[in-house]
């Protein structure tokens, strides 16, 4: 039996792939997620709500530059349903009790020349009463552009999905109506790539983001695990860097993939959840100048 083990380890080896990257060899990149509520594209967009639109328009500034370092502070005011923004809007009508503001994500990346993985770590903050998925203590979605595909994505990331009509916002008509993006076409890649980790269910979530949200289509997606290590959740993607399926970006060095990911904690759903600010990466390409951009290095 050791000798078959010892077989296929090698074999792994000399083929160039592995089967989990050696983690503790891949850089570490600290992200804030914060509880957004209610600040949907649209409210971050309108000047009278959020005094930055000037900045973000004409400057092209990220959401990531001006907010990496008070994440917690908007997660803190906007989970306790404070009026916020220029307009003193409460971004949160139903303040769930006890509900931290932010928690702080250990995000990593590494490919293999076939394969991308991703990996998320986070302390759980405590879990409440109540159970709007009761199937799924955690989920964690991660959404990708196909390398500047999509409009505003390189400032906003998963904000250009984020509308004020969805189910649970604040001028949702439908209770079903769920993210999308402006002007979505799958032939030239305005999509966002959409892959989700659900802690109660086994299916793979390989979906996209276009005129709606899909949570199949793709076929890029290897696999998604997540485990308790101790006080700690640890959850990991393995995909293709192919893809090949429909909603699926082939992810190519040369280029600079837009992505955002945002953590379900607590058997909750639609808005209720944390969501990172916008972040880049490319293959083997480092760019020490831009913060929000990650080097995903071949191993
Ligand atoms: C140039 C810096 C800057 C940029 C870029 C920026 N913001 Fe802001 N943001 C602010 C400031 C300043 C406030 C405080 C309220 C105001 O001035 O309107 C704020 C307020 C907010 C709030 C409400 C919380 C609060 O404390 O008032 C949210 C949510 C928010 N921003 C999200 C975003 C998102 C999402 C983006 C990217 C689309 C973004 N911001 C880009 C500076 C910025």
């Amino acid at each position: 039996m050791k000798k078959i083990a010892l077989l296929i380890a090698g074999a792994l080896v000399s083929g160039g792939a592995f089967a989990t990257p050696d983690w503790s060899k891949v850089p570490q990149r600290k992200m804030t997620l914060f509880y957004p509520g209610q600040s949907s594209l649209e409210w971050v967009m309108n000047k009278p709500d959020h005094s930055a639109v000037p900045d973000i328009v004409d400057k092209k500034r990220q959401c990531a530059k001006c907010h990496e370092g008070d994440a917690n502070e908007i997660g803190a005011n906007v989970v306790a349903g404070k009026p916020l923004g220029s307009s003193k809007t409460v971004l949160e009508p139903t303040p769930p009790a006890g509900k931290v503001g932010s928690i702080p994500v250990i995000f990593q990346s590494a490919h293999d020349g076939e394969k991308i993985y991703f990996r998320f770590e986070w302390v759980p903050p405590k879990i409440g009463t109540k159970k709007l998925d009761p199937k799924n203590e955690v989920k964690l979605t991660m959404m990708f552009d196909g390398g500047g595909t999509v409009e505003g994505t390189e400032i906003n990331g998963c904000w250009a999905t984020c509308h004020g009509d969805l189910r649970t916002m604040k001028n949702a008509k439908d209770d079903k109506k769920t993210k999308y993006i402006k002007n979505p076409d799958l032939a030239s890649g305005r999509f966002m790539d959409l892959i989700q980790y659900r802690s109660g269910e086994k299916d793979l979530v390989d979906g996209y983001v276009a005129e709606a949200r899909h949570m199949e289509g793709g076929k890029a997606l290897i696999k998604a695990e997540g485990k308790k290590e101790g006080n700690k959740w640890v959850v990991t993607f393995e995909r293709s860097l192919a893809g090949g399926g429909k909603g699926d970006h082939a992810i190519a060095a040369g280029k600079v993939y837009n992505f955002g990911f945002a953590v379900h904690e607590d058997y909750t759903n639609a808005r209720f959840h944390y969501v990172s600010l916008g972040y880049q990466f490319g293959l083997d390409s480092p760019n020490p100048k831009v913060k929000s951009y990650i080097d995903v290095q071949k191993q």
